[in-house]
């Protein structure tokens, strides 16, 4: 089903979850199942340094058994390079990631960080993996990751989701222009961060935007309600957003 904005929902605090007793119980294979039977439309795990979450096997068995794609996020290192082209996904997200942080709190700095990314990135769109870099909406950022050749980017909406009143509507439209400008460097244009039933709603409008990629509330909101029940609910203020800004659904 081809849909003109993406849902990738991350899984990764199914795993938080499940590590916080060490056994196997929740599954992160089979919330992502669920997540695709309730319409995701790729699945995105974060392989952090430390393995607080996601694991080496969980990326096995989602390889394994996925019908959507996986978005495999990784910060640039030899270790996740050597991971990433053994499992070969269909994309891969470059992420910054530092030990003591409680998520990814920033964006990659593509800009600052040329040198060091630029082999990685080249590599693995050698080895046929689609390259997103996630970066700040910053057009600096913007212009380092068309220099950088890559072809995606995933603006980070964590300061929009975070804020309030009139320091959100100012993190908002950073969004709409970086999301311009990616358009306008032809750069594939995903976002994603802290995206909330509330906060989705706007960044849908964006219809230049074509996935987001969600996780942390998703998995919260399951809790309560089932995962299929939160991350269908997700879609619909996505789907709803979408058209009312004049977005086409092919669905
Ligand atoms: N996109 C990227 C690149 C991320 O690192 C994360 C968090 O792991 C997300 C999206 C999802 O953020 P959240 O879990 O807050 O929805």
């Amino acid at each position: 089903m081809k849909r003109d904005l993406r849902l990738g929902v991350n899984i990764d605090h199914v795993a938080t979850i499940r590590n916080a007793r060490g056994g196997g119980h929740p599954e992160p294979l089979r919330a992502a199942k669920v997540a695709e039977a309730a319409g995701a439309d790729g699945i995105t795990a974060h392989l952090r340094e430390d393995r607080r979450h996601i694991s080496d096997d969980d990326i096995a068995q989602l390889m394994a058994s996925l019908e959507v794609p996986l978005n495999f996020e990784m910060a640039a290192t030899d270790e996740m390079y050597d991971i990433a082209l053994r499992h070969n996904p269909h994309a891969v997200c470059l992420v910054p990631e530092k030990r003591e942080e409680r998520t990814t709190e920033g964006g990659l700095d593509a800009a600052g960080g040329f040198d060091h990314l630029a082999p990685y990135i080249s590599a693995l769109t050698d080895a046929g993996i689609r390259v997103s870099l996630f970066i700040e909406p910053d057009t600096k950022q913007l212009e380092a990751a068309k220099k950088l050749g890559a072809p995606v980017v995933e603006l980070h909406t964590g300061a929009y989701c975070d804020a309030a009143g009139q320091e959100q509507d100012r993190q908002f439209k950073r969004i709409v222009e970086a999301a311009d400008v990616a358009e306008k460097l032809d750069l594939e244009c995903h976002a994603g961060h802290g995206l909330t039933f509330d906060t989705v709603g706007p960044v849908a409008g964006i219809t230049t935007i074509v996935e987001l990629n969600i996780g942390h509330f998703l998995v919260g909101e399951a809790i309560f309600g089932g995962l299929e029940s939160a991350i269908k609910r997700m879609r619909a203020l996505m789907d709803k957003a979408r058209s009312e800004a004049g977005g086409e659904r092919s669905a």
